[in-house]
């Protein structure tokens, strides 16, 4: 159970991340912020590319930072996201993040924060995000 002064520096380190997003093309501002079971804060934001396909998402882009880290193990993520940056309504992780969640989470205890502001936001599950989802058990 993720404490509410925790919830809230999440969601404000995700807002403070949409300065960095990298975004020419869509103009679509994307911040997160991923802990670990270490209690730290990765940050992530979406960076976007000329030739579209490699661009990489918030989250990824969290993940990514903290595996190559040598961090593993996480407990929640809070992402952020709108046009122009504006935060109007919740921007969910897309199905590519979501499977990346599912590689290095335990879907039933992940938590998922969707925010616009610190006043309204909502916490989900990565098995609610990603029913039945495909993962490294499957595998085992
Ligand atoms: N984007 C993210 O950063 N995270 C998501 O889960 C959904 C989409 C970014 C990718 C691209 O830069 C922009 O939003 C529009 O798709």
């Amino acid at each position: 159970m993720l404490q509410k002064e925790t919830i809230i520096d999440l969601i404000q380190t995700a807002i403070e991340q949409l300065n960095y997003s990298y975004t020419p093309y869509s103009n679509f501002k994307v911040g997160a912020a991923l802990l670990g079971k270490n209690n730290k804060i990765y940050t992530g934001c979406n960076i976007e590319n000329a030739a579209y396909t490699p661009t990489n998402c918030a989250e990824r882009t969290a993940f990514f930072k903290a595996v190559s880290e040598g961090v593993r193990d996480f407990q929640a993520i809070c992402v952020v996201g709108g046009k122009d940056g504006i935060l109007t309504e919740y921007a969910a992780p897309c199905g590519v993040c979501r499977q990346v969640m599912m590689e290095f989470c335990n879907p039933d205890e992940f938590q998922i924060i969707l925010a616009t502001s610190t006043e309204q936001y909502e916490i989900f599950t990565l098995s609610e995000l990603m029913p039945m989802g495909f993962g490294p058990g499957n595998l085992a």
